[in-house]
């Protein structure tokens, strides 16, 4: 298995390209399912998830090409040929059950295997299939699979309301509800830019949308969507993980494309923590105030909130701060897995189950770590960046499904990374 040495040798300066959203990607991806004419996704990132996602399509039937070294993807399902997602594709990716509101939306039914992913909790798919049932679709879960059909007319609009704003569920209710009879509610929806760009994506297949963005979406049901060509928007996440690069090592580096509206909880946080983030028109240009970062406290809660994903990420910066920051994770119930790790980097971390104490220390030491998942094993690679030593980071498989040219893109900003290749 292959493995990253990251050795801490400084700021970093320069320039970071920022990739199309994996999140969004992995949710537009399957909107293809809803319509017989092509659709054609541009700015996607090059990562394993995406391919995951491209052989599930292809499993169900539809034609999915890389293009331009990947970053376009040109699609289309003209037939469904297969209505059954199997476990083994399924398993790999949560992301997977977003096939299941277009199949069932055009196709009027399907069977699809429950989800696996990173192991950051019980992570159900209640709210989905409560969703489903609310637009009228029977289900059934057999031997670990999902079966469902829409009435004989097909999906009927509804009022949806979820107890909480699920990210996952709110894509798939909004994709079924394009092709349901009449007008659907979706209340409490999620907010996140990847909502907004299916949103928009789907406006240009002939969607009807309003309220994205808010937590009430209201989409009026059409009788057919027709292909369209759309920029996936820039990963936010990424964006986040290297604007810690120089606000833990120093230096100063603008990660391209990036806005301030996609980070404002984040940029908030920084910026009481002692890091200047700027918005030019290359994008967000980044340094540290001072030699040490100062203890802030963190929560992390749906958009427009400090977001989940750059939790761990987050971590590895306030482990060398100047005092306690108190880190609180309101999504996932098992999120600090990376925690023993960056002890073992010498961070001084205490977990009472949802809550982290990170006393900061003056300097972390490079060690062997493991990454126990995607966003787990980003954190340890810039702590890395900031440590004394060599850290080797293994089990970077999960590295791979969510950042793209990792290596390419910290060296070209004087950091000293490199992959190992292992058997
Ligand atoms: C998406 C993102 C993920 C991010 C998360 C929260 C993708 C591919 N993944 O995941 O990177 O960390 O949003 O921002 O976009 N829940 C239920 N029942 C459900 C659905 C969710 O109980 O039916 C719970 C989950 O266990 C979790 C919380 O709701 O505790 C939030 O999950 P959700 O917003 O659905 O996240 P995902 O869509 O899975």
């Amino acid at each position: 298995m292959d493995s990253i040495v990251v050795t801490g040798n400084g700021p970093l300066n320069g320039d970071i390209p920022i990739a199309g959203a994996k999140n969004a990607c992995l949710t537009l991806m399957p909107a293809t399912l809803l319509s017989d004419e092509p659709l054609t996704l541009t700015n996607a990132p090059r990562l394993s998830d995406i391919k995951t996602m491209t052989e599930l399509l292809q499993s169900l039937g539809a034609e999915v090409q890389g293009l331009q070294d990947g970053q376009v993807l040109a699609m289309s399902s003209h037939d469904l040929s297969n209505l059954h997602a199997d476990y083994d594709i399924v398993r790999k990716m949560r992301a997977s059950i977003l096939v299941l509101g277009p199949m069932l939306a055009r196709a009027g039914q399907a069977v699809v295997s429950l989800p696996g992913g990173c192991a950051i909790g019980a992570r159900p798919v209640d709210l989905h299939l409560k969703a489903f049932e609310a637009m009228g679709a029977d289900l059934d879960l057999r031997d670990g699979y999902v079966h469902a059909k829409a009435p004989s007319g097909g999906l009927k609009g509804a009022v949806i309301e979820f107890p909480f704003a699920s990210v996952g569920a709110t894509e798939n209710a909004l994709m079924a509800a394009t092709l349901a009879k009449g007008t659907t509610v979706i209340k409490n929806a999620a907010r996140e830019p990847e909502i907004v760009d299916l949103a928009d994506c789907l406006r240009a297949m002939g969607a009807q949308i309003e309220g994205d963005g808010s937590p009430d979406i209201t989409i009026q049901g059409v009788d057919r969507l027709g292909g369209a060509t759309h920029r996936v928007v820039t990963d936010r996440i990424e964006l986040g993980t290297y604007m810690l690069a120089p606000a833990i090592c120093g230096g100063e580096v603008t990660c391209l494309g990036g806005k301030l509206s996609l980070v404002e909880a984040f940029v908030e946080r920084l910026d009481a923590a002692g890091i200047s983030v700027e918005e030019t028109e290359k994008g967000l240009k980044v340094s540290r105030r001072g030699d040490r970062v100062q203890a802030v406290d963190v929560v992390t809660e749906p958009f427009p909130g400090f977001p989940t994903d750059l939790q761990a990420q987050m971590m590895a910066l306030l482990c060398t701060a100047e005092g306690t920051s108190n880190l609180e994770e309101k999504i996932f119930e098992n999120r600090f897995m990376h925690a023993p790790e960056l002890t073992r980097m010498g961070a001084n971390i205490e977990v009472h189950g949802g809550t982290a104490k990170v006393h900061g220390v003056e300097r972390l030491r490079g060690a062997p770590v493991m990454a126990t998942d995607l966003r787990a094993s980003v954190s340890l690679i810039l702590a890395g960046l900031a440590a004394e030593g060599e850290t080797v980071v293994s089990r970077v498989y999960h590295l791979d499904r969510g950042y793209e040219h990792v290596v390419r893109k910290l060296s070209s900003v004087g950091a000293k990374i490199e992959r190992v290749r292992g058997e």
